[in-house]
């Protein structure tokens, strides 16, 4: 993918089909090291299951995308997945993708969790500034050596710092 110009990091925002696979697949090892980029059959799975969330933004290609995990009796909604393609960051992408998945996830859920490597300062960066809180330390939880963190936040709590900004 080359260059994206702006009009595209703006892009058109939508829900994803099963038809955004290899779509999404390709924004994965474009944004992710090989090793953190989930398998194939989970993304199949998660874009026809009723118990995750899947938005993309698409222009010509998917350059973003955000997945939550569900569960029909629990008010947590973890986040799976997000990326933004690096030609399109540090534009606010990430950022609307959260906040317009928020508006779309059902009614009983008031919590999110996540959990994300210590050493991504981008995303951590991004989850403190829209309300996370850190609640554990995950030794080797993305295999040796390689740490994470997992966060927690209200939804009120996130709704209202991406409000601020928006
Ligand atoms: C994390 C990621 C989704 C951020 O997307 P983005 O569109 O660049 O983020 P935004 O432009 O919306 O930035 C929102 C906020 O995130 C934080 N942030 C973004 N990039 C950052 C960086 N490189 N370092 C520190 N904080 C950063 C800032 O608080 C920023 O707000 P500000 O612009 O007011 O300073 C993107 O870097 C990415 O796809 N990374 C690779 C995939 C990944 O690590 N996903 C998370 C897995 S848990």
């Amino acid at each position: 993918m080359g260059r994206l110009d702006l009009n595209a990091a703006a892009g058109h925002l939508r829900v994803a089909k099963a038809g955004d696979l290899d779509g999404i697949l390709a924004l994965e090892q474009a944004a992710f090291p090989p090793e953190d980029c989930f398998p194939r059959r989970s993304w199949r799975r998660l874009l026809v299951t009723p118990s995750a969330l899947c938005l993309v933004v698409d222009e010509r290609k998917v350059i973003a995308s955000i997945a939550w995990l569900l569960r029909s009796t629990s008010s947590l909604a973890r986040m799976y997945s997000l990326a933004v393609h690096p030609d399109a960051r540090g534009r606010g992408l990430g950022r609307r993708l959260v906040a317009e998945s928020l508006r779309k996830l059902p009614r009983r859920v008031d919590t999110l969790g996540l959990e994300v490597r210590s050493d991504n300062g981008a995303a951590v960066g991004l989850y403190c500034a829209i309300g996370f809180i850190e609640t554990a330390r995950l030794p080797d939880y993305y295999g040796p050596g390689r740490s994470g963190l997992r966060m927690r936040a209200s939804l009120t709590a996130v709704t209202q710092a991406l409000s601020r900004r928006s």
